[in-house]
């Protein structure tokens, strides 16, 4: 497969979205993975209802707003000081152990929900470097809406066949199918593959299988 760029989703591909377990279960003994599993299912569910309404607030507003509810829902005081400390979490989540980038062909982009006040904190202590770091925030809508996937083709001056996009999100991976992009869906959890009507062109184990597939 000949591409000239990888565009990386951030939340969950490259960074463990549940790295703030840790941190709620100081809060909250023995409810640390509920909370944290109730919180970022909240923020996408908050992501994909204000697209349909419309109603575009910035990502570090819904994932606050997420996390407000989930612990309301599951019955968790939270005080001002915990809400900030926890949304501070997001700013320096882990890693994961799979993610390398060096040797990988063409350029490289993170296309992200993440609004710029979140996602550039977090891309500047990880280290890595990318040629872009594009964010929904600009278009006011959220993935999987199309008008997404097109402002890489846009921003990089690279037609979307010959771009290759890589998540672990598999409603994200068939959203950048369904627009056309060449997709790598990376499914470290063996998770079957969402009913969509797409497929993703290759599904990986994790991060680390892809220069194999790139060759
Ligand atoms: C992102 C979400 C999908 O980084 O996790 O765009």
């Amino acid at each position: 497969m000949k591409l000239d760029a990888l565009v990386f989703d951030a939340y969950g591909t490259l960074f463990d979205v549940h790295s703030v377990m840790r941190r709620c279960e100081t809060c909250w003994p023995g409810k640390g993975a509920a909370l944290s599993a109730a919180w970022r299912a909240k923020q996408l569910e908050y992501t994909w209802q204000r697209s349909l309404m419309r109603a575009y607030r910035p990502f570090s507003e819904v994932t606050r707003d997420a996390l407000e509810h989930s612990c309301q829902a599951l019955g968790l005081a939270l005080s001002p000081a915990q809400r900030d400390e926890l949304m501070g979490e997001y700013l320096r989540l882990a890693l994961f152990p799979d993610v390398a980038l060096q040797g990988l062909p063409g350029k490289k982009a993170i296309l992200s929900n993440g609004s710029p006040d979140m996602l550039d904190p977090l891309v500047k202590q990880s280290g890595l470097r990318f040629d872009a770091v594009l964010s929904v925030d600009e278009l006011k809508i959220y993935k999987p809406a199309p008008e997404v996937y097109a402002l890489a083709v846009g921003r990089l001056g690279v037609p979307a066949r010959r771009i290759g996009f890589v998540s672990s999100n598999c409603w994200d991976a068939l959203g950048a199918k369904a627009f056309g992009f060449n997709v790598f869906w990376i499914n470290r959890n063996g998770a079957p593959v969402d009913r969509l009507g797409v497929q993703p062109d290759a599904i990986l184990k994790s991060l680390g299988d892809l220069p194999e597939v790139l060759r």
